[in-house]
């Protein structure tokens, strides 16, 4: 498949659940050639291929390999070596996976018949197919591809209005591992925070409603001024006597929170410093605070 090539790819996806879906429909809303969908129930394939013209569903994975020149594999991630094992691939064909943590190397049946592999993982959680094909534009698709396959994955995403980030081989792990700091961290920092709230008898509802304008507030200041320049609170200004009132209050909590408190500022005081906040004196007087407070 080559990008100056004129023909426009034909795509295929199998699986066709929510992220088969979002992306199946986006790319047909601008003008790709979605030829064939195939997933585990009729049901699923018929759903994507309803809102699509001249796309063919069935169970058959095989008929969509055989009819496309890029193929999405969009099953669970536990299920991508199976699939990709179980059909025959083609010289001259591409297969891409949509999973953030599997390495690309096990789409192999595939290269080793000749046909290019690669992964696109769009950044971002899909509740359901409307919501994906919703959440697509401005979320980052992870490309990993040698050329040519790499410049066409580009060009689909350009076409989905996403931006893109490039992996090389062997760091998925990483990549997926680091983005739970944006997600699922996230939650469990405010379930922190309303654990801290419960013991002066605010509930959880409570604390979650008043703590989502916050996170949104601190999102906003990221997405405005940058990480460093989007930190707010205690360890921006470098409030020492602040700090010390935490620390003495999340000491009779436990010593659970009170160590999690203390990695977390550790490493907001290497925001602060960059963010020009205080010097590093008032940094290693804040560290060595809170070192002290880990150690017991
Ligand atoms: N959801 C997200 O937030 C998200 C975000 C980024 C990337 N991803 C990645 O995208 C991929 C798909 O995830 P998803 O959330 O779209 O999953 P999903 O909604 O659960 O859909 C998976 C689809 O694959 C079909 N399927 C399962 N086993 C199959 C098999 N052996 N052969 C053919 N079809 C099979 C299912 O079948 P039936 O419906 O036909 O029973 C279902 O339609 C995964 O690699 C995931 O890591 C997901």
């Amino acid at each position: 498949m080559q990008r100056q090539n004129p023909i426009p790819p034909r795509i295929g996806f199998i699986g066709a659940g929510r992220v088969a879906k979002g992306l199946a429909w986006g790319l047909a809303q601008s003008k790709h050639n979605i030829t064939a969908a195939a997933s585990r129930s009729l049901a699923s394939a018929e759903q994507l291929a309803a809102r699509i013209a001249g796309c063919r569903a069935s169970t058959d994975a095989q008929d969509v390999v055989d009819s496309a020149d890029l193929v999405f594999i969009t099953v669970p991630d536990d299920a991508i070596a199976a699939v990709a094992a179980s059909v025959r691939w083609r010289q001259g064909t591409a297969v891409v996976h949509c999973s953030g943590a599997t390495e690309v190397s096990v789409l192999e049946p595939a290269a080793r018949a000749g046909a290019a592999i690669g992964g696109f993982h769009p950044l971002q959680l899909f509740a359901d197919p409307d919501v994906a094909l919703a959440g697509l534009p401005g979320c980052t698709v992870a490309i990993e591809a040698a050329a040519p396959l790499s410049s066409q994955l580009e060009l689909l995403a350009a076409a989905l209005r996403c931006p893109t980030i490039r992996l090389p081989p062997g760091c998925r792990a990483r990549y997926h591992a680091g983005a739970h700091y944006a997600a699922g961290f996230v939650i469990t920092l405010l379930k922190e925070a309303a654990d801290l709230w419960q013991t002066f008898g605010v509930s959880r509802e409570d604390a979650v409603r008043a703590l989502l304008p916050l996170l949104r507030g601190t999102a906003a200041g990221v997405e405005r001024s940058g990480l460093a320049q989007g930190l707010a609170g205690t360890y921006s200004r470098g409030d020492v006597g602040t700090l010390e009132k935490h620390l003495e209050s999340l000491s009779r909590i436990g010593p659970d929170a009170l160590h999690l408190y203390c990695e977390l500022a550790l490493r907001s005081i290497t925001l602060g410093l960059e963010r020009g906040g205080y010097d590093e004196h008032r940094a290693e007087e804040m560290r060595a605070l809170l070192r002290a407070a880990i150690k017991g």
